[in-house]
Order: C-alpha cells, then structure tokens, then sequence
C-alpha cells in the first residue's frame, strides 16, 4: 500500500512552478508575506467559465435514476449545453436523443411516449430511442435522424457517452460498499457551474463554519484539518473527521462517514465506527452556470427506514437544507469569479483534493495526454 502523505499539496504546487503558500493571516504584513512568497499563482480559476473542452465530453456520465424512468416517461437533461431527452424503447431499454424536433424545432419532452417512441407534441412526429424518425403523421414519410448519444443502463442508472470518441465498452460502479442500503436517490438542478460545486463537494473543512444549522451543528472547530491520502490519489480521508473521501473522474464525488446515529459524528476514523453513511454525488455539467446534482445515499444500518413512509420527503428535506447552506456561498464565489476573482487564490493543506480536482480538470482543459491521479480502469 502507498504511504499515506499530507504535504503533497505543497509538493503539488512546486511541481507546477508555484512556490508554497504560508498559513493564511489577517494582517496587512502578513498578508504581503504571504503575497512576496507567491510569485506565481498555481491555479487560477478566474473569469467567465470557458467553453468545455471537448475531451471533458468523452466520458460516462450517470445521468439519471433508473426509478425515475418509467416505460411511458421522459426525462428532460441538459449537458454540456445542448438539450437531450432520455426515455424507454419498445425493449425497456433507454435512449437519448436531442430534445429538439426535427420538423419545427419543437422540446419533445413536452410530448409523449408511445411504443418505444416520442412522440413531439406540435405536429405528432414519431422517433425511436436511437433519433430515427419512424412516424410523420399527415405527410409523406422522409428520411429523418435526429442526434441521439450512446445510452446505457448499470445498478440503477441511467448513463450516457456525450463525447466525440468512441465510448469505451465498460462503466465504473459506483455502488456503496457491500452491506449498505440505498435509502435515497435525490436529482436537484443548481445554478452553479459544476467545477464550483465539485469544489465545494471535495472541502470538509468549511463544515464547522457553513453547516451549522445541520449536520455540523454544534462541531468544534479543529485546531488543524488534514486530508490525508496517497501520494497519487483522489482518495483518503479527513482527520480528525472520520470521514473517506474520493474524487472519481469525471465529476463524481463518494464519500463514507462514521456515525452513530444520522447526524452524529464519533470516533477518529470510519473504521472506527460501527455505523456508516455513504453518499455518492455527481456534478453533472448542465452549461456553464447550471449543474444536475444527482445524489444517492446509503445507510450500513437501520434498514427499515427504508420502508417508514415519506421517510423519502425528509432525506431530501435534509439534503436540500444542507445544500442550501453551501448554494449561497458558492453562488456568490461565482459571482466574484466571473468577475475576475480567483475561487483558488490561495489554497492551504485541507484544499487538497479540491487542489487535485482542478490539477486534473486544468489537465483535461489543455488537452494534456496523461492525466494527473488517473487509476487505470
Ligand atoms: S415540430 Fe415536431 S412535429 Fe412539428
Ligand atoms: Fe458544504
């Protein structure tokens, strides 16, 4: 096993010509201190978010709930700027074509789906999951295909390849540890670029000061938060949260926390503790100020939560309160870095795996052909 480091981050930062960063102060002399040891900045999140490289495309991206799928069902998504629209072929099978008619330019998610087809609402035109166009009701049937995108199905989602290149034949898992139940799956769509939330998602430290209304209510503040991982990794985890952590290209961020009961946090590590929530997050990247947040959440415990009626309402409550708590930071982050304000100004150890995430995506953006902390699949 890789030794388990916490001073990558500098080592990171000299790696990329930036020299390292003292402990944020306060004064005005520390402050300049601080500004005469960073000569050079080594990551620069600024300005209006750029166009997405195509290659941040060529990946596969779980883009719904199974459940929420049903036969007769559509699903409207935007990603990567274009509307598509997903739902069931005659086989049960899903599909994802442009959700844009080929006749008017109608939304055909505002339609039907009739055998296996959508149906467009405006003038009844009839496409199979894989865009051809199969009924034209009142006319002469043309030769018409719209776009669609590889789509597939794997343990209770739905995924598509919204890339150029061919996809490649497997999909990652994501399913929690064995022994856990899925108790919630939850879709939100923010108003917030993705790589924002991605950073938001991939820092514990803030908890204590941001999430005191929920599930950091009534935390101490730690002298010193470490993230601790090894030395080319996503993944580690939080001390002294007893918390696990992972960044999992493209945009996914799972995580297992120690519990005694929802809510409660206790001992050092998450093998120390007997009970364990796990939550997967995934950054799905609507446009360049929107992202769908699919979130599932798995419990080690308590299986009969799963069958308390409505107990589905209050997860998302809570998981919309908790989020709530991060939105209006990161909406104003944005804000300011649309106008020129660097969101990664000034990193310090526990920025770590949010440091790595862009490390990886400003790797992905200039087209580099090896990626930082990429596992072989
Ligand atoms: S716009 Fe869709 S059938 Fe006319
Ligand atoms: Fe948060």
């Amino acid at each position: 096993m890789e030794e388990l480091v916490n001073d990558k981050l500098l080592e990171d930062r000299n790696a990329t010509g930036s020299d390292v960063a003292s402990p944020s102060s306060s004064t005005s002399t520390e402050s300049s201190e601080v500004k005469r040891k960073l000569p050079r900045k080594s990551l620069d999140v600024s300005g209006p978010v750029k166009p997405y490289h195509p290659r941040l495309k060529n990946f596969w991206y779980p883009i719904a709930f199974s459940t929420d799928l049903k036969d007769d069902t559509m699903i409207p998504i935007d990603c990567f700027e274009e509307p598509w629209v997903l739902f069931r072929g005659k086989d049960g099978n899903p599909g994802c074509v442009q959700n844009t008619c080929a006749h008017r330019a109608c939304p055909l998610h505002l339609g039907s789906v009739n055998e296996g087809r959508i149906q467009c609402p405006y003038h009844g035109w009839e496409y199979t999951t894989d865009g051809k166009c199969e009924k034209m009701p009142s006319t002469r049937l043309l030769n018409v295909k719209i776009r669609s995108l590889p789509c597939l199905e794997q343990e209770g989602m739905i995924w598509i390849w919204p890339g150029d290149d061919p996809p490649t034949p497997t999909l990652p898992s994501l399913q929690p540890p064995s022994g856990f139940v899925i108790h919630a799956e939850i879709v939100m769509e923010l108003p917030i670029e993705h790589g924002l939330l991605l950073d938001n998602l991939l820092d514990l430290a803030h908890a204590p000061f941001t999430h005191t209304s929920t599930f950091a209510k009534g935390w101490t503040v730690p002298s010193l938060v470490k993230f601790l991982t090894p030395a080319s990794g996503l993944q580690g985890y939080w001390d002294p949260y007893p918390i696990d952590m992972e960044f999992r290209p493209p945009c996914m961020v799972l995580s297992t926390i120690g519990i005694s009961k929802p809510g409660k946090l206790e001992g050092q590590s998450t093998k120390e503790c007997t009970t364990h929530l796990h939550q997967l997050h995934v950054c799905i990247p609507s446009s360049r100020n929107k992202t769908r947040l699919l979130y599932r959440m798995s419990l080690d415990f308590a299986p009969v939560l799963k069958h308390i009626p409505f107990m589905h309402y209050l997860w998302r409550h809570f998981a919309e309160q908790v989020l709530n708590e991060d939105l209006r930071l990161v909406i104003g982050q944005q804000e300011r870095m649309i106008n020129g304000a660097n969101v990664w100004n000034l990193p310090v150890a526990y920025d770590k795996l949010g440091v790595r995430y862009r490390l990886w995506r400003n790797a992905v953006d200039q087209g580099d052909k090896q990626l930082p902390f990429s596992k072989p699949m």
